[in-house]
C-alpha cells in the first residue's frame, strides 16, 4: 500500500518513459499519448487512494474485453514535458465499466481535463492486443517522431515497401519488428474511424505509422514499447540520411533477412520478402 499514487512503481515507470520520449524530441507541445493496462495487484496497491464517485462517460468505442479494467492514461492537451514531477495534473487512472462502453476517472487530472483525444484508438488497440497476446501486451504508445513522419511524405504508403526499407536500415530491425510495420493513410485523428483502422492493423503488427502524423506502438512493458518506437525512429532517421546522400547503393539481401530470422529464431514476414 502506498501513501501517494505517484509512489507506485507503475506510475514512476510511466513518468520515466514519458520523460524519455520528451527528451528524444517526440512530444512537441501536447503531441503524443501513452496508456498502460494496470495489473490487478497494482490497482489493489493504490485502491484506497482512488475516488469511485465520478460518473461514467462514453469512450467513443466499444471494448467488451476490457470491461472492469483500469488504465493509466495521459490527459488531452497535456504536455509530455510536464508529466514527470506533476503526474496528478497531467495523467489519470481510469476504470472501464461493465459494458465496455464507458469510463470514469478515479485519480489524476486534478486541475481538470479529460483523457487523451486518442482514447478510442488506445483502448481499441489494447482490446485487440489483449486478445492477440493472451493478455501480455499492456502498453500502447503514440509519439510524433520526426523521421518516422518525414518518410511518409516520400515513400509509398504501403506497409510492405516501408517495412522492407526500415529493415534494410539496421541489421537488428527485422529481429525487433519481424512482422514489419502497418501503415494508416492520412485521416483525421482523435475519432473512431482512425481507431478502427489502427486496431485492424494492430491484429497483425506491433507498430503502425500514421501517415504525416506519427507512430503507434504496442508492447509488453514500458521498456519494450519505448524500445520499439526508438528502433523504428532510428531506422527512419538512417533512411532519411541515406536518401539525402543519393539513395541506397548496396543493402542487405532478402536471403540475409531469412538467415537473420533463423539465427535469432524469429519469423521474418515472408510476405514482405521477395
Ligand atoms: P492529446 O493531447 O489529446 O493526447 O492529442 C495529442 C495527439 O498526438 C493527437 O494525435
Ligand atoms: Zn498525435
Amino acid at each position: 500500500m502506498f501513501k501517494h499514487v505517484t509512489d507506485a512503481p507503475f506510475v514512476k515507470d510511466y513518468a520515466k518513459i514519458a520523460n524519455d520520449g520528451y527528451s528524444r524530441g517526440w512530444h512537441e507541445r501536447n503531441g503524443g499519448n501513452l496508456s498502460y493496462r494496470i495489473k490487478s495487484a497494482e490497482i489493489e496497491s493504490v485502491r484506497p487512494l482512488l475516488d469511485f464517485s465520478k460518473e461514467f462517460v462514453p469512450i467513443g468505442a466499444t471494448v467488451k474485453n476490457l470491461k472492469n479494467e483500469y488504465f493509466l492514461v495521459s490527459g488531452s492537451g497535456k504536455f509530455f514535458a510536464n508529466i514527470k514531477g506533476d503526474e496528478e495534473n497531467n495523467i489519470a487512472i481510469i476504470e472501464i465499466d461493465d459494458s465496455g462502453e464507458n469510463y470514469r476517472i478515479l485519480w489524476g487530472l486534478e486541475s481538470g481535463g479529460r483523457p487523451t483525444s486518442e482514447l478510442p484508438a488506445h483502448l481499441m488497440n489494447h482490446s485487440v492486443k489483449k486478445d492477440a497476446t493472451n493478455g501480455e501486451h499492456r502498453v500502447i504508445y503514440h509519439a510524433h517522431p520526426v523521421n518516422s513522419i518525414a518518410i511518409t511524405f516520400v515513400f509509398p504508403l504501403e506497409s510492405k515497401v516501408i517495412s522492407h526499407l526500415l529493415w534494410e536500415m539496421m541489421t537488428e530491425c527485422p529481429i525487433i519488428f519481424p512482422q514489419g510495420v502497418g501503415v494508416v493513410p492520412w485521416m483525421v485523428p482523435g475519432g473512431e474511424e482512425i481507431a478502427i483502422a489502427s486496431s485492424e492493423l494492430m491484429k497483425k503488427f506491433d507498430a503502425i505509422l500514421w501517415a504525416h502524423h506519427g507512430v503507434f506502438c504496442s508492447g509488453v512493458d514500458f521498456d519494450l514499447t519505448f524500445g520499439l518506437m526508438d528502433t523504428i525512429e532510428k531506422a527512419a532517421e538512417i533512411l532519411v540520411k541515406v536518401q539525402s546522400m543519393g539513395g541506397i547503393k548496396q543493402t542487405i539481401t532478402d536471403d540475409g533477412f531469412r538467415e537473420l530470422g533463423k539465427a535469432f529464431k524469429v519469423n521474418v514476414n515472408e510476405d514482405y520478402l521477395n
